[in-house]
């Protein structure tokens, strides 16, 4: 990736001008540093063609000193925002988008918002991109509000073709949450579908997604044959998202249970598993400890638990529901191994953990995804 001139100041990508290689050995020794009490760890699975890998970027808007509109990241743990052009982590298109749109909001002299003062109208813009070549742009507003709406949408579309639907998303909210709850769709179906194991997903603005497809792809191959399914077995897929892992196991297994709290994200998971023609799966909006706990007290059978929790990881009445019910196996996805360590020093003294396998879904930063195998002792 060529040297990015905001690196030092930004601090999204950790390891920015280190050599991949030694990228990949600092990844190693953390994960051993943190995961190897618990079973030896496997050899970090690298990405071959790495840069320009998120698809998925959301810029802040602000003024600075002389009212100029700039947007980019927030410094890390700061809402001091770096100005960032270009993102060489991000999809090549997703850039230039981003520029575009940002041309036609400071054209428009669209108001933004200040934190403050909690004046204004514009927090942020995301995108969205699909392998398919489908872009979705969310404008993030305070309010409904939006001066020149219809001239701006009309502007995204006619200078970037390759934007399928524009959302605006209301957050007014003094929290540093990204999205607010409320969606109105200005052009387009307000969501774009991507393709992933063969299978295809339904993208809303709200819902999680992954954002380095190429390696996740890799890591649910890895998670699902971990599982050890086969079509006598119940999967349960905790924290499911848009039900992406147990739709991609769903021919592998009599039938899948998929669990999550994002109601719009369930929505997608339901829909996904209609187009994708799957009729063994079923979705739950829940939390997934209170889920957990009403299996648990039901004597529900399940044989294999995949769980990928946020990045805080599982609370403690979803663990302790889980190891109840006795699932044969427990394939934990994990993008934090700190909380996934805490998680297994529970888990462990119920669960042989017999597999550790890191996976580099984040390239340049100090990230690491990992895949986790228990089987009951
Ligand atoms: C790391 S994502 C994984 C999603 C999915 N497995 C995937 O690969 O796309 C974690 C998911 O957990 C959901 N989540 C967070 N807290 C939750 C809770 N208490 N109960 C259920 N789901 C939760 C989030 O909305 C998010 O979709």
């Amino acid at each position: 990736m060529k040297k990015c001139p905001v690196s030092t100041y930004c601090g999204g990508c950790q390891y920015q001008g280190l050599p991949y290689t030694e990228q990949l050995k600092k990844k190693q020794e953390e994960s051993e540093k943190l995961l190897s009490s618990f079973c030896h760890v496997e050899k970090i699975i690298g990405m071959d063609d790495r840069d320009h890998y998120r698809n998925k970027v959301q810029m802040n808007f602000a003024y600075d000193e002389h009212r100029n509109i700039i947007s980019g990241y927030y410094v890390a743990s700061t809402h001091t925002i770096v100005p960032v052009e270009e993102c060489g982590l991000c999809d090549e298109m997703i850039s230039r988008i981003m520029s575009s749109v940002k041309k036609i909001i400071i054209r428009k002299r669209i108001p933004i918002y200040d934190e403050r003062s909690a004046r204004g109208c514009l927090r942020c813009v995301m995108i969205r991109s699909t392998n398919t070549g489908e872009y979705m742009v969310v404008l993030v507003s305070k309010t409904a509000d939006f001066a020149h709406r219809e001239e701006v949408v009309r502007d995204i579309i006619h200078f970037n073709p390759e934007v399928k639907t524009v959302v605006q998303n209301i957050n007014s909210s003094r929290s540093s949450a990204v999205l607010g709850k409320r969606n109105i769709i200005l052009y387009g179906k307000g969501y774009i579908t991507d393709e992933l194991c063969g299978l295809k997903f339904r993208i809303s603005p709200s819902s999680f997604y992954q954002v380095n497809r190429r390696q996740t792809e890799i890591l649910y191959r890895g998670a699902i044959k971990a599982t050890g399914l086969n079509d006598s077995k119940i999967l349960l897929d905790a924290y499911c998202g848009t039900g992406t892992i147990g739709l991609c196991a769903a021919g592998s297994a009599k039938k899948i249970i998929g669990v999550e709290s994002n109601s719009s994200a369930v929505k997608d998971a339901k829909i996904n598993m209609k187009i994708n023609d799957i009729e063994n799966a079923e979705f739950v909006c829940e939390d997934a400890g209170k889920y957990m706990e009403f299996l648990a007290r039901n004597k529900t059978h399940i044989d294999v638990v995949i769980m990928d929790p946020p990045r805080k990881g599982a609370d403690q009445r979803f663990m302790s529901s889980m190891v109840k019910m006795r699932p044969d196996r427990i394939v934990y996805v994990s993008c934090n191994q700190l909380t996934l360590k805490e998680n297994l020093k529970f888990l462990s003294r119920y669960y042989e953990v017999t597999s550790i396998q890191p996976v580099d879904m984040f390239p340049y930063t100090s990230h690491v995804e990992t895949i986790v195998l228990m089987s009951r002792m």
